[in-house]
């Protein structure tokens, strides 16, 4: 497989994610009983999956290696759209906190987690594009093995199958029935 096909299976499993977070999106909104630990559990993904195993791969290989063939654009771009959603898990972290204090944050987190839904959604469209133009001869073979090579090293294989755990778990959960 190449750099590319790694960050395809990303973004799958990040759909999966994305899945999850819209129906836990629409049982705070009926008034279902999601518990904390779960909530935290959706910022735990979102923290140690997404932005520190997922975003690195983009920002830190990826899409310099992208942008040093003219996509600067297209790369700045999706730069700017992870900064906002770092905004969004930081505040729905800040609810959460909130919400184990005592304070009712159902409203907020509800609506922070729609936001991070209609954000990925958008963002990985976008990013899919991207992969297109990339894997489709802008890479050359040595870029995309020697980027496979760093994606699939231990640590990071062992931080997705975790996130596939958490993911199946939370799928698992009553509320997301
Ligand atoms: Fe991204
Ligand atoms: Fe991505």
């Amino acid at each position: 497989m190449s750099a590319t096909g790694v960050l395809r299976e990303d973004h799958e499993e990040i759909r999966r994610f994305g899945e999850v977070v819209a129906r836990c999106h629409s049982a705070l909104l009926a008034g279902a009983d999601v518990p904390l630990p779960d909530l935290r559990r959706i910022a735990a993904v979102i923290d140690e999956f997404l932005d520190s195993v997922h975003y690195s791969r983009e920002e830190d290989s990826y899409f310099p290696c992208v942008a040093s063939y003219g996509l600067r654009k297209e790369v700045h771009d999706l730069l700017v759209e992870h900064e906002f959603s770092r905004r969004i898990a930081a505040r729905l972290r800040r609810y959460l906190d909130g919400w184990e204090a005592g304070a009712d944050g159902r409203e907020p987190v509800a609506r922070h987690l729609r936001t991070y839904c209609i954000y990925l959604e958008d963002h990985l469209r976008k990013e899919d594009d991207l992969f297109e133009r990339a894997g489709a001869g802008i890479l050359s073979p040595e870029e995309e093995s020697e980027m496979y090579r760093q994606f699939t090293e231990d640590v990071a294989a062992a931080r997705i199958r975790d996130m596939k755990a958490e993911v199946a778990y939370l799928a698992g959960r009553p509320w997301a029935a």
